[in-house]
Parts: C-alpha cells; sequence; structure tokens
C-alpha cells in the first residue's frame, strides 16, 4: 500500500520564493497516495498561481475566507473537518507570528485554528528571520502548542545569503510527513488535546512542549536534556586568556537533535558564535568555574547530563588585575585544577544519565573506557583526534566510537554533527530504555 494511502492533506502555502518548491511538493504527496486540497495565502500567490497546484492536484485550490462562491462549494469549517494533517509549506515568519497568535485574518490560519488536526509547519525564511528573537519565540509558542516544525535547513538562501532558513527539500517533507502519519505516539503527541498521551507524556507535561521534528523518536519525549558546549576561557589578565580548542558545533548539533526529538534542553554554552537552536534554553558562561556551578544548577531533576564542552583542566591561580607587562625575562604561570564537571555531577546520589566526551589522539578504546569507570559514566563518546580526515574540532562532520560498561561499543561512520548528534542520541535512548 502507499505510505500516504487516502491520507487527506491539507498543504497550505504561505508567501515565500520556496513555494515553487511546494509544486513538487503537492506532487510528492501525491505520488504516495495522499488526497491533497492546496490552501494558498495572499502573498504565496505573488510568487505561483492557484492553477498549478489545481493542475498538480485535481483539486480547486483555496484562496478566500469570505469568498460566497467558494463557501458554497466547501465552506471553510467543512475543509478543517476534512483534513488528516494540516502541512503548511513553506511557512513564512509572517504565517508563523500569525498563527502563534491566534490570528484568523485569512483562510489558511482559520483553518488552522478551527481544525483538530495535527500540523505541521516547514519554516522557509531568511536566515536573520529564522534567528530573530521574535521569530524563535514564536515557534517556541508554537512547539509549546504541539504543533511540529519540520527543518528548516541551513545552506545557500534565494537572497544569497548563507545560514538557517531554507526550506527542507520536497522529498525530505515528504518522507518527514511519511514517519509522522506512521507514527501514533507523535501524533498523540502533536495533539495537545489528546487523552491518549503515552505514559511519559502524562508524567511530564514538557512531553506537550518541543515537536520541532526532524525524525522520529518519541522514547526522548519530553525528557530534561542538560548539555555542556564549546571551550571555556580561564583568564590570566584582563587581556589574555587560556582555552581549549572547540567551536562547540557538537554540543550544539546534539541540543538541536535533541530539541527535534522533543526533549526539553537546557544547553550551557561556553564563548562560541553559534545561533542558538530554536527550542532550547541557552545559559552563556566564560570559565570552568561558572560552567560548574551553572551545570550544578541546571541537572536537578535533569534525565540525561551530556558533557560535550572542552572544559580547561587547570586556570591561573593568580588572576593579574592589572595587563601583565611582558619581559625578556621567562614568565611562570601557576595552574590549579579546575573541578571536574562531568565527575562532580555523576558523583550525585540522584543524577541524570551522564554521558561524557573523550577527545584522545592514541589508545581511544583504552582512555575512553578509563574515564567512563574513573568517572562512573553511562556512556562515553570517543574521538580519535589529530587525524588528518578527521580534523573533529571546527570541522561540521565527525565520527564518534560510543562506549558504556560491560564492553559495550557502537561505531557512528563520519557523517555531519547534526546526524552523528542523532545517531547518539539514538544510543542514549537505548541505553536509558535498557536501564
Ligand atoms: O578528563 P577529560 O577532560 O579527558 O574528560 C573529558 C570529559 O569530561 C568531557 O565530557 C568533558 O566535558 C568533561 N570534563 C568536565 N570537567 C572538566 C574536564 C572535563 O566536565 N574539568
Amino acid at each position: 500500500m502507499q505510505a500516504l494511502h487516502n491520507k487527506k492533506i491539507l498543504l497550505g502555502i504561505s508567501g515565500g520564493i520556496a513555494s515553487y518548491k511546494s509544486a513538487i511538493l503537492a506532487r510528492r504527496l501525491i505520488d504516495v497516495g495522499a488526497d491533497v486540497r492546496v490552501v494558498m495565502t495572499q502573498g504565496a500567490q505573488a510568487f505561483i498561481k492557484p492553477l498549478t497546484f489545481q493542475a498538480l492536484t485535481g483539486n480547486p485550490v483555496h484562496t478566500d475566507l469570505l469568498d460566497p462562491a467558494a463557501e458554497a462549494a466547501m465552506g471553510h469549517i467543512e475543509l478543517a473537518r476534512w483534513a488528516d494533517i494540516i502541512l503548511i509549506a513553506p511557512a513564512s515568519a509572517n504565517l508563523m507570528a500569525r498563527l502563534s497568535h491566534g490570528f484568523a485574518d485569512d483562510l489558511l490560519t482559520t483553518l488552522c485554528i478551527a481544525s483538530d488536526a495535527p500540523i505541521l509547519l516547514a519554516p522557509a525564511m531568511n536566515r536573520l528571520m529564522w534567528s530573530n528573537e521574535a521569530t524563535k519565540h514564536n515557534s517556541e509558542t508554537l512547539i509549546s502548542r504541539g504543533i511540529t516544525l519540520l527543518g528548516p535547513d541551513e545552506g545557500e538562501q534565494a537572497c544569497g545569503e548563507t545560514g538557517a532558513g531554507r526550506m527542507l527539500e520536497p522529498e525530505d517533507i515528504r518522507d518527514l510527513v511519511i514517519k509522522f502519519a506512521n507514527s501514533k505516539s507523535i501524533t498523540q503527541l502533536a495533539n495537545p488535546n489528546s487523552t491518549k498521551l503515552s505514559a511519559r507524556a502524562q508524567d511530564n507535561p514538557a512531553a506537550n512542549q518541543p515537536s520541532a521534528y526532524a525524525d522520529h523518536h518519541a522514547s526522548l519525549a519530553g525528557l530534561h536534556f542538560v548539555i555542556t558546549a564549546g571551550p571555556t576561557v580561564e583568564p590570566i589578565d584582563p587581556v589574555r586568556y587560556i582555552t581549549n580548542r572547540s567551536s562547540g558545533k557538537m554540543g550544539f548539533a546534539l541540543a538541536e537533535a535533541a530539541v527535534l526529538q522533543q526533549a526539553r534542553v537546557t544547553l550551557i554554552a561556553g564563548p562560541v558564535s553559534l545561533p542558538t537552536p530554536n527550542g532550547a534554553t541557552r545559559i552563556d558562561v566564560d570559565t570552568a568555574k561558572s560552567m560548574h556551578a551553572a551545570a550544578l544548577n541546571a541537572v536537578h531533576g535533569a534525565d540525561v547530563f551530556i558533557s560535550v564542552a572542552a572544559v580547561a583542566d587547570y586556570r591561573v591561580d593568580a588572576i593579574s588585575d592589572e595587563k601583565i607587562k611582558k619581559s625578556d625575562e621567562a614568565m611562570t604561570l601557576t595552574l590549579v585544577r579546575n573541578p571536574d564537571i562531568l565527575a562532580s555531577i555523576a558523583a550525585m546520589p540522584q543524577r541524570p544519565f551522564c554521558v561524557g566526551f573523550a577527545a584522545e589522539t592514541q589508545h581511544v578504546e583504552k582512555y575512553a573506557r578509563g574515564k567512563l569507570v574513573k568517572k562512573k559514566l553511562d556512556l562515553i563518546a570517543a574521538n580519535h583526534v589529530g587525524q588528518p580526515d578527521n580534523p573533529v574540532f571546527g570541522s561540521d562532520s565527525n565520527s564518534l566510537d560510543i562506549y558504556w560498561p560491560e564492553e559495550g561499543h557502537q561505531h557512528i561512520a563520519s557523517a555531519p554533527k547534526k546526524q552523528v548528534a542523532a545517531e547518539l542520541l539514538d544510543i542514549i535512548a537505548e541505553r536509558l530504555a535498557n536501564r
């Protein structure tokens, strides 16, 4: 049977250049058996004609809320009831803003609030619009209401810029809709009014919260993840500091992947220049001591702690208040040990599931397993650093070896950090389930 056989999909199209891809999306949904009806905003019609969709879907296209002829044919309430899924692609910043405020000032927004069908949005906008605080806030509001975000993707944008905000490709959206449609638990979680939520969702109201969605991993839904990322910086004087090499990309990718898998995420970040993943709560810190304090504060009641940060092992004992003047003499700095954040959290009596990272240049398994035991971890993810084919630091891709007690091991092959993050979360979910 076709993957979306007889599924009634109301495809909403809002104004954006990505709407040209919606024609292909409509086709791809029909290819897998969906019955597609299209609703276009006024903005969408400036980019692409309703006739295109009428020809592709074989159904009239709906554009007006107050058109007597259209209402006589299939009124807006009837259309809202008809849909099994409302998919809006592209979802513009404006559409998301209107939806988050419950506006019903055109047909598409009216249908959204007049329907109890799950709503999926594929955002598409310029990277600055996507990272704008207002859009972030609107995304969070929509997610907290059980609306699911598909993407957006990162990459080249129609405006010539590069960044996050690109609409996912039609085939990717189709595949996510198929997964969504076939996933009962997600459907229930996506509908905040459902009385059939999973036990975990009932236990934890946060399970109804983030349903930004790139893949289906319901088992992490509602869990609270605390993740440290990036380097720490340890001042020597007001202008100099000691640090570790770390871009923060792996930790941020994990935070993003965890939000996408419906977890609640607190991201404790050292100084990095990365945008906060939508849906994550970010706490910025600088020194190991401040990261330690933030982590101890955040982990109470948390389910999973992932320590990705490259924490400086030492700090300068006596930080100079004034800039140290250079001289021709050798200079000696006294360094003292920083607290081991991960080990201290793993030693707590009521502790979360603890995951460490180990960057090793040699004897990767031996050293990683050594840390697993010494720090009393549940899992450790090891990087083989210093390899010409796996630079790790600053790179967008990574490969990992995951170890856990009793000789547990799994290799994650080199892939973009986002994919590696999703695979690592799958392993964490599996280990959590076996605890
Ligand atoms: O002992 P090592 O630094 O190699 O251990 C690495 C792991 O321990 C990483 O997960 C890192 O985030 C964590 N760590 C920590 N606090 C430190 C040093 C490392 O949490 N002071």
